[in-house]
């Protein structure tokens, strides 16, 4: 392990759509790992669990930008930042056919253009600790097409995906590491708008969380492009 890849003892991150679901569980995670966090909601409010010390809140609409004024705050808030968890996502179960191109956009401007600005923002600060980190929360989506009404939400995820492939690629030299993050269901509000499966069957948010923070944590020679999970057999995943 080189001097710059070892991890800073204030800890900084920036997770987008930590108000609920995965985002809150990641928040979670990592405040007791004793990360420093700065949260981007769009109704901002400190979580039971956070120490507002080492907490900061970012009014953040993801469809709205903002990025660069968030990463500025959290900059002049805690002095760096180390990782980045680009997790608010928005998913319309529409099929390819019935959607419509502003169902398509409301998407894409959430689950693609929003975390490629947050990276865009953050890369200079990321890259200046010599081992930032990028978590791309896409989806199992991302990788196959299962169902009809999966079909836009899929075109979507497939893009974040390329984003998390995009960022490692210009990003390694200086030390990012970026992952896409590709669960099924995941036992969230959104999960539970989709199926009506037991919850105790899907992925845990907490469980996810857990592994974004095992992500987050490896060395610089330990790069994971994209990490798949899922609670269900399926052919490939
Ligand atoms: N749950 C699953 O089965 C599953 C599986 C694969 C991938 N994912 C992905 O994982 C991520 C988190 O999903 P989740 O299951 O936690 O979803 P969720 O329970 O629906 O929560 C979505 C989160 O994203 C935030 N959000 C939505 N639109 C936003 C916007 N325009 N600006 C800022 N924040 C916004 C929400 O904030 P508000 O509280 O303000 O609405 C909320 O915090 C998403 O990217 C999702 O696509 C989820």
């Amino acid at each position: 392990m080189s001097a710059t890849d070892t991890p800073a003892p204030r800890r900084v991150a920036l997770i987008s759509g930590a108000s609920r679901g995965i985002g809150l569980a990641i928040a979670e995670r990592l405040a007791a790992e004793g990360w420093h966090l700065s949260l981007g909601m769009r109704e901002p409010a400190l979580p039971t669990f956070a120490d507002p010390e080492r907490t900061h809140l970012q009014r953040y609409d993801a469809a709205a930008g903002g990025e660069v004024e968030w990463v500025a705050a959290a900059l002049e808030r805690f002095g760096r930042i180390d990782a980045i968890v680009a997790n608010a996502g928005l998913m319309i179960p529409k099929t390819v056919i019935e959607a419509e191109d502003e169902d398509l956009d409301a998407m894409l401007a959430v689950n693609v253009k929003a975390p490629r600005r947050l990276a865009k923002a953050a890369f200079e600060p990321l890259a200046a600790t010599g081992r930032g980190r990028v978590i791309v929360l896409a989806s199992l989506s991302g990788k196959r097409v299962k169902s009809p009404t999966s079909g836009l939400y899929s075109m979507t995820k497939f893009a974040a995906v390329a984003l998390a492939h995009g960022i490692r690629q210009c990003g390694f030299d200086r030390g990012i590491r970026a992952t896409a993050v590709c669960p099924g269901f995941v036992g969230t509000d959104m999960a539970r708008a989709l199926t009506d499966r037991d919850e105790a069957a899907m992925t845990s948010a907490a469980e996810l969380a857990g592994i974004v923070s095992m992500l987050i944590g490896l060395s610089n020679t330990a790069s994971v492009a994209e990490f798949a999970v899922n609670c269900q057999l399926e052919e490939s995943f």
